[in-house]
């Protein structure tokens, strides 16, 4: 543990968030870390403190770069489109990043390769050849999870190389039964390739990792996994780390080592140092202050508890060998459950952030919401929906918001704005005499420093629980000092403005704790109270002979219509697809549930099959046929087909006549229990409910061949 050479200095602080990979959109689940981290650094820079707070995209990988090829885009079109989607999203949350970078900066790949360059001078780089499957229709080496294939204990078809989702058991992609890619559909085939590790096992990381382990550096729960994955003392349980993947791959070469590209966990978290860096090139910190051994500066990660692994193990180590320092603390949070359950697309629950802004608007009720349940351990944290409506309406409007409106009004209207109090106030801590809140005024100020270390410690739920008292305490005063009965009496004038002015002091100090929740509501108040922004140190100060500007409505009560509408809208099987989601949401699902691509076919395959352009001339139910519907189809012959296609299920038949379709016409007859069928339709389906026949473009006329 540094020591810091000035304690009374502001703490010189950097702070990150995990980097969202580039491939999906923000959803609740990734805002439970953005929007805790943005409220601990919000609460930093309130104190004064020189605190930096750094992200970027995480942009490399195999699965970026097939989805790039899907739409027909560059990985690099697809990870500017992505980044600029995911600063939107943060924005709107209000979580407010110094810089907001990319992992595939030239900043980050001179780190990245830097640090390489020295674990190799360090002799903790090996090369071994090892055996991984092979796309040969692709050519490439495929990952884990885009190889597919039966279950080796269950045999449940289509599991992925890494585990089974029927059956739960873990094994390497060389078990499944069957295998195919899912890239390509072929067979895979064994092959050969030269790897780089980083030697995890090599005696002075597994040492360094304990001492690291023991250092505080851990909460206590990850600690405890560390200690899991270190085993005892001589144990050694770590192995090598696999840090590269062979070309085709988006992401950094390896210097001197063509063809070869470090595996995205490498470079990722050096995107924390090349964000900061940028930072440091605009705003003039000196980077060395923060990443030198030995830097009195605090550094700060948060991080999912699925990311530990990379951030206590391979991070730490990897800086430590390079000549860097090491962070001070990683701070790990839980998942997200909505409605006690695990977030589902068929339950709704799947919810973007941008589905949320949508809908709600308000973003701030969902950092309050998340705020009142955060408590700095690892977790999982649930997000009910109906509580998160009643705690948004009784808290924020009923409790904290009702002051001002209780109190404004009549410093407006009848004392042209003006908050006076009578001089004893200023003496806290003195014997009052008084009913007035000279008490309340300094007990509500003592509470500065509880609070702050419950901030501190992240515990936010327990500093929401403390501001809620008092917010309390506050509504109970004006409760008993009636400004309404006031200012109906006569003589009570100077007694009306002392209350209210109390009240608006009482909810200035309210403000300023939850500012770091509420940083826009705060603005607004600010600006209503017509005072500089609010500091911590604020908190030991009066409003005194002090204008406010008028009263202006502050913030609507959250109508649960618009949650229910929220996810009605997210379920997956009723949701339309707006246009600015489709296309990122079909690229997502083709990437989890695409069916393998049939077996290679030549053109002269292809043009063995007699596609027609078919008008439907009649369509109408079959007795007893469960799933069929009968078609009169007119492909320009002098008879028109029948056909019997089992889309009854999708489509009235009433709607089908007239329209235009495409069929097979040369596939052999087949007789079945209704009649001669004389062809079939196309027709589209996947995992997805529903059932898609085929239509020409406009103009095309019954027996046009298609080719
Ligand atoms: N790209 C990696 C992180 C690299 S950091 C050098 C990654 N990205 S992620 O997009 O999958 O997740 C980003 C962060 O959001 C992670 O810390 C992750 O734990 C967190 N969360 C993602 N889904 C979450 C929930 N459902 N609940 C809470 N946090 C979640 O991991
Ligand atoms: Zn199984």
């Amino acid at each position: 543990m540094t020591i810091r050479k000035n304690p009374a200095a502001p703490r010189k602080i950097l702070v990150t968030s995990a980097l969202p990979y580039a491939n999906g959109s923000i959803h609740l689940g990734h805002l439970v870390e953005y929007i805790q981290t943005d409220i601990w650094v919000r609460f930093q820079k309130m104190r004064g403190n020189e605190c930096h707070y750094v992200c970027a995209d995480d942009t490399h990988g195999t699965p970026i770069m097939l989805r790039a090829e899907k739409e027909g885009i560059t990985p690099e079109q697809l990870i500017a489109r992505v980044w600029q989607e995911h600063y939107d999203d943060f924005a709107a949350f209000h979580v407010a990043f110094d810089n907001y970078g990319s992992t595939n900066s030239n900043e980050t790949k001179e780190f990245a390769q830097g640090i390489y360059r020295k674990l190799k001078a360090e002799n903790l780089i090996e090369v071994r050849s090892i055996e991984q499957y092979y796309d040969p229709v692709k050519s490439m080496f495929l990952p884990d999870r885009f190889i597919k294939g039966e279950c080796p204990k269950c045999h449940a078809k289509d599991q992925y190389g890494d585990n089974c989702e029927a059956c739960g058991a873990a094994y390497v992609p060389t078990e499944l039964i069957n295998p195919y890619s899912a890239v390509s559909g072929a067979k895979p085939e064994l092959r050969n390739s030269d790897h780089y590790f980083f030697k995890l096992s090599a005696d002075t990381c597994q040492q360094f990792l304990r001492e690291w382990t023991r250092s505080g550096s851990l909460q206590a729960e990850a600690a405890n996994k560390m200690q899991e994955w270190l085993g005892a003392e001589g144990e050694n349980k770590l192995s090598d780390w696999d840090i590269s993947r062979d070309a085709p791959y988006f992401g950094f070469e390896i210097p001197d080592a063509p063809g070869k590209y470090f595996y995205v966990w490498l470079d990722a978290p050096v995107g924390y140092m090349g964000s900061f860096k940028q930072l440091c090139a605009k705003s003039g910190i000196a980077f060395d202050d923060y990443w030198k051994p030995g830097s009195d500066a605090e550094l700060y990660h948060f991080i999912g508890k699925d990311i530990l692994y990379f951030h206590a193990l391979f991070w730490p180590a990897m800086l430590q060998h390079a000549g860097f320092r090491t962070p001070t603390k990683l701070f790990a949070h839980g998942f997200l459950t909505v409605n006690g359950e695990k977030m589902s697309k068929s339950r709704g629950t799947f919810i973007t952030a941008r589905s949320y802004v949508e809908h709600i608007k308000n973003t701030e009720y969902l950092r309050y919401y998340y705020a009142a349940k955060l408590n700095g351990t690892m977790e999982d944290l649930d997000l009910n929906l109906e509580d998160f409506v009643a705690k948004v309406n009784s808290d924020l409007i009923g409790k904290y918001i009702n002051i001002a409106s209780r109190c404004a009004g009549f410093i407006t209207n009848k004392f042209e704005g003006k908050v006076v109090l009578p001089q004893r106030m200023f003496n806290y801590g003195s014997e009052s005499q008084g009913v007035e809140s000279d008490s309340l005024q300094a007990s509500f100020a003592s509470k500065a420093s509880e609070i702050a270390a419950l901030y501190e410690s992240r515990d936010f739920a327990k500093a929401l629980r403390e501001i809620m008292a008092l917010t309390d305490q506050a509504n109970q005063y004006i409760d008993e000092m009636k400004p309404w009965v006031l200012a109906k009496q006569e003589g009570q004038e100077e007694r009306l403005q002392t209350v209210c002015s109390s009240g608006l002091n009482l909810f200035r100090i309210l403000t300023l704790y939850l500012k770091p929740v509420l940083p826009e509501l705060a603005k607004k108040i600010e600006s209503f109270l017509n005072i500089p922004p609010l500091q911590w140190s604020d908190a030991q100060t009066l409003l005194q002979n002090h204008t406010i500007n008028t009263y202006q409505h502050l913030a609507t009560r959250l109508d649960p219509k618009l949650i229910e509408a929220m996810v009605a809208a997210n379920q997956e099987s009723l949701k339309p697809m707006t246009e600015s989601h489709s296309e990122t949401r079909h690229a997502e699902h083709q990437q989890k549930a695409i069916a393998p691509i049939a077996e290679t076919i030549g053109i002269d395959d292809f043009m063995k099959v007699d596609l027609r352009v078919a008008r439907i001339v009649n369509a109408e139910h079959v007795e007893g046929a469960e799933k069929l519907l009968k078609l009169t189809l007119d492909i320009g012959e002098a008879q028109p087909r029948t056909v019997f296609a089992g889309i009854k299920s999708a489509y009235d038949p009433e709607k089908l006549k007239g329209r235009m379709t495409v069929m097979v016409a040369n596939l052999a007859p087949r007789k079945m229990k209704f009649g001669l069928s004389e062809g079939m339709v196309l027709a589209a389906s996947g995992e997805a409910p529903g059932l898609f026949i085929l239509s020409p473009d406009e103009g095309a006329q019954p027996g046009m061949r298609i080719k």
